[in-house]
């Protein structure tokens, strides 16, 4: 199988940390649909062929597991939550949680999602904040959408106001993500007691995410009146099921970083891509403003397939889980080669979603490549496949259908002048490096 040389990597070795986006495409475009890296014992595979990467992640799931180092390296902020779990106890609490995530309660959490939307804009752009502005002002909106992403967490899976965590709990999954990308691509593994920079600043991330996880967990148990449940939204799920505390803990920080980092930054490269493109943004409001009654979080393929089809492509060109990663348990054949147990596995919907085979014109804001059509869908894995599809897949595509309508009925983004966009940084997901600052207006006769 080709792939690059050890001299290669090393000399390689300053870019890939910088960029590995840009690294994986490269070797992507060098070497072609499977590529091998040179690491001592069984192989380490890149895989891009929508075929191979289907085997893997779905029709040969089975055999193959999450003992992987970047599975290892969030396992230590999240534990063994449903995201990073490695373990067979994985099936036992992704049926104790699906029901959270089930279209009737989607449906019946829909209005705490467009309040904490609601929140949000009223918070960072409304009326009064500046008044007499009506040229507009820049503001990060990832600021934004990292709160709407905590806050509808919160609301809608812990019936939560998180507010008066929030700061702690964005700065502390914000280290955390950092320290675990810096993890998984250290090439000596340190032990976890061993007291490095980067161990002590994830256990001082750990512990704050603690701290907070014990005070959502407190605050729920004392509302419990004597002998009902705490009932079905995921927080009440957990504490209901026979999981100790430390598993409902791991679950809680997983749901809240997996929940609010990926959503945040893909609202807003969803929002950079309609500052870009203005028709696509008016076509937005006139599907809005055509749209009778509140915003669900379900169904939009129907109610507004614009504006859906808009968040599909947004999460094809800035898949915010940028790299996937698999261990082999049996050996198994990938790509017409028989690999042995062991080998690794990366997968990169970034990559996958670029194939100029499957997606004509990749790099084009086309949302109406998703209009009413399944082209493309193999090459299409923004939520992953198989059994460890994403469990708030719908959720999310919820959530980010009603953000967008709540900010963009009432305002315009646009590029600032001199616009230069932000360099996609590769962290736990593919966020816009410094922020995205747009030049957000009110819209005429809101
Ligand atoms: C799994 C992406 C939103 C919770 C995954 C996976 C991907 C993904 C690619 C599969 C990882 C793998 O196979 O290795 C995304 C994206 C999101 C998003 C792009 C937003 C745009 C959410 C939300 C939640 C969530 C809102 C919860 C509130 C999880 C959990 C898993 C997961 C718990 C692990 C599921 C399992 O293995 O059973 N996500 N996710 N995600 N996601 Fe999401």
């Amino acid at each position: 199988i080709p792939g690059p040389t050890s001299l290669d990597m090393a000399r390689a070795f300053r870019s890939v940390r910088a960029d590995p986006l840009s690294f994986l495409a490269s070797v992507g475009e060098r070497y072609g649909d499977v590529v091998s890296f040179p690491v001592p014992g069984p192989p380490a595979l890149l895989l891009n062929d929508p075929a191979d990467v289907r085997h893997v992640l779905q029709t040969a799931a089975r055999s193959w597991g999450k003992q992987t180092v970047q599975y290892a390296a969030l396992a230590r902020v999240t534990g063994p939550g449903l995201l990073a779990s490695a373990e067979p106890s994985w099936l036992d609490h992704r049926r104790l949680a699906a029901p959270a995530f089930h279209r009737q309660r989607l449906d019946a959490v829909a209005a705490e999602v467009r309040a904490a939307a609601r929140d949000a804009v009223t918070t960072r752009l409304g009326p009064g904040r500046h008044p007499g502005r009506s040229e507009g002002e820049v503001v990060d909106v990832s600021a934004l959408t990292h709160r709407v992403g905590l806050d509808a967490v919160g609301r809608a899976l812990f019936s939560a106001d998180l507010s008066g965590q929030a700061q702690r709990l964005l700065t502390a999954t914000s280290d955390a993500a950092d320290l675990v990308v810096r993890l998984g691509r250290s090439i000596l593994p340190t032990a976890e007691w061993t007291p490095t920079r980067t161990n002590l600043r994830l256990r001082s991330a750990r512990r704050r995410l603690d701290q907070s996880a014990a005070e959502i967990i407190a605050q729920r148990r004392a509302r419990r009146s004597s002998g009902s449940t705490h009932g079905d939204d995921l927080l009440g799920l957990l504490l209901d099921s026979d999981l100790s505390d430390a598993e409902v803990r791991d679950e809680l920080v997983t749901m809240v970083i997996a929940g609010h980092e990926t959503v945040a930054a893909a609202l807003a490269w969803t929002l950079m891509l309609l500052a870009e493109h203005p028709s696509a943004q008016e076509r937005v409001r006139a599907e809005l403003a055509d749209h009778v009654g509140p915003v669900s979080l379900t169904g939009h393929r129907e109610t507004l397939p614009w504006t859906r089809a808009v968040v599909d492509e947004a999460l094809r060109l800035f898949p915010p889980a940028w790299a996937l990663s698999r261990r082999a348990h049996d050996v198994d054949v990938v790509a017409g080669q028989e690999v042995p147990a062991g080998t690794l596995v990366i997968v990169s919907p970034w990559l996958v979603h670029r194939r100029p085979d499957v997606w004509p014109r990749p790099h084009a804001f086309r949302p109406e490549r998703f209009l009413g059509t399944d082209a493309g869908r193999t090459a299409y894995l923004p939520f992953g496949q198989g059994p460890r599809l994403c469990i708030g897949r719908e959720f999310a595509l919820g959530e980010m259908v009603v953000v967008l309508s709540e900010l963009l009925r009432d305002h315009r983004v646009a590029v600032p002048p001199g616009w230069r966009r932000p360099q996609a940084q590769a962290q736990v997901a593919v966020h816009p490096r410094g922020g995205m600052p747009l030049l957000v207006t009110r819209a005429p006769g809101s």
